[in-house]
């Protein structure tokens, strides 16, 4: 009797009280109690038993937990009320977005001068690695001092400054960029990209991977520098990583010699237990994270 209650443990949820409207908050997820899992695989089963220890959160998660009818565009099927939320997708996920997005859609050459916005979480952070890694001159932007202050002291961006301070970031980028930025690497959108469109060089190139400013609000703003695509022969061009998974054994060639040489790092940010895991999640979209977030639910 004693071992077999052993085998058995409650199931933990994180729950999708409603389809979010706007900006995510607490209160739209509950976390749940219930189910008594067994933990053994039935006899002469193939199944293998496998013990979760840590899940990720990330801002695409916000659009799965939107009604389905909504104008976003994913591959992946959206949650339904009622249905976990800490899906964890793919190992190195934002490894394997920055390497693509980089590489493949930015088209980067040596002593390029290249800009990256939300720099410090998960893919920006890794973006600006592999830019300064192949000699380009980079620049990040995040939203408080501790983030830049890692910009510049950890991953080693030439400079980096905090938007929040900026009032005008036209200006602000052609402080850092009196000649122009010839690779936008785009994370958060709105105003932000304006201000690039302005300060792009010639056959400049924007790599779309998000627009992490506009996912909550009701109405997307609006771009006014569009024609500066035109002045400057920019090339913008959005992308999943999704698309892009074909390619992820040769990012891991590339990148693994680079880890074991401690030639590239990384900052997580781990918050503990499931029950954080809706705070950690809405903490993304007002920059409460340092690095990538996740949520560590047992430990080894
Ligand atoms: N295309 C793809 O396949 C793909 C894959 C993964 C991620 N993404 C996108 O890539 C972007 C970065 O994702 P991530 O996982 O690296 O991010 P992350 O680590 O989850 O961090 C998100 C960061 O975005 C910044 N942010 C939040 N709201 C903002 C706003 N209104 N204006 C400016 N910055 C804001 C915050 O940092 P600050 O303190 O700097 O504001 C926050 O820490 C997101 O837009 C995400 O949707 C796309």
């Amino acid at each position: 009797m004693a071992e077999e209650k052993a085998e058995t443990v409650k199931n933990k949820q994180v729950l999708l009280r409603d389809y979010l409207n706007g900006f995510p908050k607490e209160s739209d997820m509950i976390i749940s109690t219930c189910n008594i899992i067994r933990l053994k695989i039935p006899e002469n089963s193939n199944g293998i038993l496998l013990r979760n220890l840590y899940l990720s959160c990330d801002p695409t998660m916000h659009g799965l937990m939107r009604k389905p009818e909504s104008p976003r565009r994913t591959s992946i099927p959206p949650c339904k009320p009622g249905s976990v939320s800490g899906v964890d997708f793919i190992a190195g996920m934002p490894g394997l977005t920055a390497y693509v997005g980089f590489y493949e859609v930015s088209n980067p050459k040596k002593g390029e001068r290249v800009y990256v916005s939300a720099a410090s979480g998960a893919v920006g952070q890794l973006v600006g690695q592999y830019a300064k890694s192949m000699g380009c001159y980079v620049v990040g932007s995040a939203g408080s001092k501790e983030k830049v202050d890692l910009l510049k002291n950890k991953f080693g961006f030439d400079d980096a400054f905090n938007y929040k301070e900026e009032h005008d970031l036209d200006a602000a980028l052609k402080r850092y960029f009196p000649d122009g930025i010839d690779i936008y690497f785009e994370n958060v959108g709105g105003r932000m990209l304006d201000a690039v469109l302005l300060n792009m060089r010639k056959h400049g190139r924007i790599a779309v991977c998000g627009m992490i400013s506009q996912y909550n609000l009701e109405q997307p703003e609006s771009v006014s520098n569009i024609a500066w695509h035109l002045y400057k022969r920019v090339r913008m061009e959005g992308f999943t990583v999704f698309e892009y998974l074909h390619l992820h054994s040769r990012f891991l060639d590339f990148v693994l010699p680079d880890i074991r040489k401690q030639k590239i790092t990384y900052v997580e940010d781990i918050v503990e237990g499931l029950e954080n895991g809706p705070a950690a999640l809405i903490g993304l979209f007002n920059g409460r994270n340092v690095g990538k977030q996740l949520v560590a639910v047992a430990h080894e």
